[in-house]
């Protein structure tokens, strides 16, 4: 069944990591609520949530999505660019290591499940502030006895490759085009988001509905003329904290 490892936030949310953002006051109860409505949005969708407890000396720790990243046959538990957010691989490695073999990024090689997109059996890999060379080609060799080939693709001024761009499926691409240069992510089309809105790209597909943020309604609303079932998820607070709706979880079929 579908299924999603999320985790709780830590209260020092309010100092994690900013790269691209100015900081401005979390309200974290507000973040709280978010989260849990987050998680029961995809609940509704089907998804079962699987919510490991919050780590509280890891500002970042809400953010699954960056300690690994789930294919169907396997899991990569990633070196994380930020080095404050290390410590948040080892408990997410036990859960995920119940549903996936395990492979491990090693240093110097730097790489983070937000830098990561896939379509089909290519994964595209964002050359971002997080993700390095090393970390790409790491992947790459760990992943190829798979049949996944990867495609790096350079990010500018945003954090992840997610930030800038996310598949919706049927071959569609929800882009900022000034965060890339989407030559690269050849045959597929792609949905500008709203000028006023640069930070939308940042979408999660589940069972065919996409969570949008509440607050990126242009972008939703072009995402929905598209064709595509959309849904609006408020998280004001975690997009202060330079997060999108993708890095909450962790989504994969498992039995
Ligand atoms: N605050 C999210 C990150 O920088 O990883």
């Amino acid at each position: 069944m579908l299924t999603a490892i999320t985790r709780a936030l830590s209260p020092a949310i309010v100092d994690c990591e900013l790269s691209f953002l100015e900081r401005q006051p979390i309200d974290f109860a507000l973040a709280v609520r978010q989260h849990a409505a987050y998680e029961d949005a995809l609940r509704a969708l089907g998804t079962r949530v699987i919510s490991l407890p919050c780590l509280p000396s890891h500002p970042d720790c809400v953010f699954v999505e960056d300690p690994a990243i789930v294919l169907d046959e396997v899991a990569i538990m990633t070196r994380m660019g930020a080095e404050s957010r290390r410590g948040e691989s080892e408990s997410l490695a036990a859960e995920l290591g119940k549903y996936r073999e395990l492979r491990w990024i090693e240093a110097p090689a730097c790489l983070e499940g937000g830098d990561v997109i896939r379509v089909g059996k290519t994964l595209y890999v964002g050359l971002s502030r997080r993700t390095n060379v090393a970390g790409i080609q790491q992947l790459a060799g760990l992943v190829q006895p798979f049949g996944y080939w990867v495609t790096p693709i350079e990010v500018r001024g945003c954090l992840h490759l997610k930030s800038a761009c996310c598949y919706l499926g049927d071959d569609t691409l929800l882009a900022n085009r000034q965060f890339l240069d989407t030559d690269g992510l050849c045959g597929l089309n792609i949905i500008d988001v709203a000028t006023s809105e640069p930070h939308a790209a940042n979408a999660l597909r589940i069972a065919g509905t996409v969570l949008i943020p509440e607050s990126y309604g242009e972008t939703r609303e072009r995402v929905g003329s598209a064709g595509f079932q959309v849904r609006a998820v408020d998280t004001s607070e975690l997009i202060k904290a330079e997060a999108g709706v993708t890095c909450c979880s962790l989504v994969f079929e498992a039995d």
